[in-house]
């Protein structure tokens, strides 16, 4: 457990988490940094159930306290999630992007799951500083999981590896060496990265002021209750913001019909 005294060392706590859980994400990282790139972040996207206890206002309390500002929100009606961005005073600083499922709108049977989930977190693991980072505090089996990612992807990934950056989004407009989001793609697919095609590689439109892709989800072994089995981690992602035509300034919201689709690149294969 960390206590976190400054914004500086909780982007490191979650960046650290990050790579460790997914280390092709380090990698591009790297591969950018050797190519003279100085990556900033667009936004880090955490996910969570709704609950009293746990719901987005519980982890956005973590950046507040750091002065960051709840803005927009956003509704996902066929995943079933809601979700809110914050943004700092310092515009370097990375937007925060929080989901979390509507855990109600589910079968009775998923909702007995996760209900057993939330029962066995103690109130010690919800009160840390770093809980946005702390992993799962839970038991889970595989046969439960697999129950759970065939109707909601989104409450497999939270069941099996719990709190912790689901990605982290590249600001392309500062990157130097590439002019578009598909040159980049092409780059990363030499460089034996898989992209997420799914409703195509860059999502968005100029139109729609954002424009992202991302690599497909790392591939994990997670401990269970019965084994050890491989499932989809964390994605690395890419967002290239358009000028707003009524403000002239970058659009800092999300699309959603583009992050709708972004959801799925941690889908099972
Ligand atoms: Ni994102």
């Amino acid at each position: 457990m960390e206590s976190v005294t400054n914004l500086e060392q909780l982007f490191s706590l979650l960046w650290t988490d990050y790579c460790a859980f997914n280390p092709k994400a380090k990698r591009i990282h790297q591969l950018l940094v050797d190519r003279g790139e100085k990556i900033e972040n667009d936004h880090i996207a955490l996910r969570t159930f709704k609950h009293p206890r746990l719901g987005i206002a519980h982890l956005a309390k973590t950046f507040e306290r750091f002065g960051y500002q709840a803005k927009q929100e956003y509704i996902f009606k066929e995943k079933k999630l809601y979700a809110k961005h914050w943004e700092h005073k310092d515009p370097s600083q990375p937007k925060i992007f929080i989901s979390e499922l509507e855990t109600e709108k589910l079968s009775q049977g998923l909702q007995k799951i996760v209900a057993g989930l939330i029962e066995q977190i103690p109130d010690s693991f919800l009160n840390r500083e770093d809980v946005v980072t702390a992993g799962r505090p839970w038991k889970v089996s595989h046969a439960d999981f697999v129950t759970l990612a065939n109707e909601s992807e989104y409450a497999g990934w939270m069941a099996c590896h719990g709190f912790r950056p689901n990605h982290f989004t590249v600001f392309f407009n500062q990157l130097k060496g590439f002019k578009t989001l598909p040159e980049l793609n092409q780059f990363l697919r030499q460089s034996g990265y898989q992209m997420n095609t799914s409703g195509g590689e860059v999502k968005g439109t100029p139109a729609e002021l954002l424009e992202q892709s991302s690599t497909m989800a790392e591939e994990v072994e997670v401990q269970f209750t019965d084994g050890k089995f491989t499932v989809p981690a964390c994605y690395y992602e890419f967002a290239k913001r358009h000028a707003d035509p009524k403000t002239g300034k970058l659009y800092q919201g999300f699309v959603a019909a583009s992050a709708d689709k972004i959801f799925e690149s941690t889908n099972r294969m």
